[in-house]
């Protein structure tokens, strides 16, 4: 088994089901890729500085109960994966800056797409929206139901360099979990302006899968053992992708930073993704590792 990382996989922890259901997807992930976990519980003093009712004590009660939180997800954790090397930290501040901050020290960050607080109705936490696409190491936001048993990967596939990390993850992943690759190349014919349709969608097709076939070929080669399937979906990749994910372990997007500046900003499809998926969503930023 290679082992692409050796820093912990990072893991947050709110106490809640959905944050429950990150750490046991965690602790499958570290196991597999032959590296510690690390549950950190972010002590938010925040909202208890000012309150307009103070409740006696409140303010001292927050860090035991910060470690009873971490106490009963690092047991979750050495539950699922007996042997598994697990610490716990516990740091003052904002979860989604103190989780950003664990990227210094990880190999990845895996969080709930849902916590304890939130709203009905509500896709995606504060936390995921702080933290995806907003690091350098892989994010993965996993969804409180668990996913349905499936022994395929989906990567979202645009053509462009973008996709390198997203693809590298991917294979990698499927790879160590004996998964195939399912990547989804989702594309849509030029909107005609006027009566005139310029463009003959057959032709659109076939030239955008000639290309996306002859640029995947570094990534079969290089991991000849990985079945893969290449998928020319006509439609919007949001759509493509999120129908995909119905049947994924895991569906693979990269961030599509642009540059240094926009490098901190998550593309639409990610963040859309993020919030629809029926799977745990990985969005990964950085140089290709081929
Ligand atoms: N205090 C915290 N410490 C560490 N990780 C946290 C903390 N709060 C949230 N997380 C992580 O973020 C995930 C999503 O929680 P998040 O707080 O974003 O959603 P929420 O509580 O449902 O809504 P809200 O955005 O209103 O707080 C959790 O499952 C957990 O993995
Ligand atoms: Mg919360």
């Amino acid at each position: 088994m290679s082992e692409p990382f050796g820093e912990p996989v990072v893991v947050g922890t709110d106490g809640s089901t959905g944050a429950i259901r990150a750490v046991e997807w965690a602790a499958d992930h570290a196991y597999l890729r032959r590296v510690p976990l690390r549950v950190v519980h972010a002590v938010d003093r925040l909202p208890y500085d000012a309150p307009r009712y103070p409740i006696p004590d409140s303010y001292d009660r927050l860090t035991p109960s910060g470690w009873q939180i971490l106490g009963h997800a690092e047991r979750a954790a050495r539950e699922r994966r007996p042997g598994l090397e697990v610490t716990t930290e516990l740091v003052e501040g904002r979860p989604g800056r103190v989780l950003r901050d664990q990227a210094a020290r990880a190999a990845e960050l895996v969080l709930g797409s849902h916590g304890a607080g939130g709203f009905p109705g509500m896709l995606l936490g504060s936390v995921g929206n702080q933290v995806a696409g907003h690091v350098p190491v892989p994010v993965v936001v996993v969804r409180p139901a668990p996913p349905e048993a499936a022994d395929e990967i989906v990567v979202g596939f645009d053509c462009s360099e973008a996709s390198g990390p997203a693809l590298a993850y991917a294979f990698e992943e499927a790879r160590l979990r004996g998964h195939r690759v399912r990547i989804v190349c989702a594309w849509e014919p030029p909107v005609p302006y006027g009566p005139v349709i310029a463009f003959e969608p057959d032709e659109t097709r076939r030239a955008a899968e000639e290309y996306a076939r002859s640029e995947l070929r570094p990534w079969q080669c290089g991991y000849a053992d990985v079945k893969t399937e290449l998928d020319m979906v006509r439609d919007h990749p949001v759509a493509a992708l999120v129908e995909a994910s119905s049947r994924a372990a895991l569906l693979v997007v990269g961030s599509h930073g642009r540059g240094a500046f926009a490098a901190a900003v998550l593309g639409s499809v990610s963040r859309a993704v993020l919030s629809h998926a029926h799977c745990p969503v990985a969005v990964v930023r950085g140089a290709a590792r081929r």
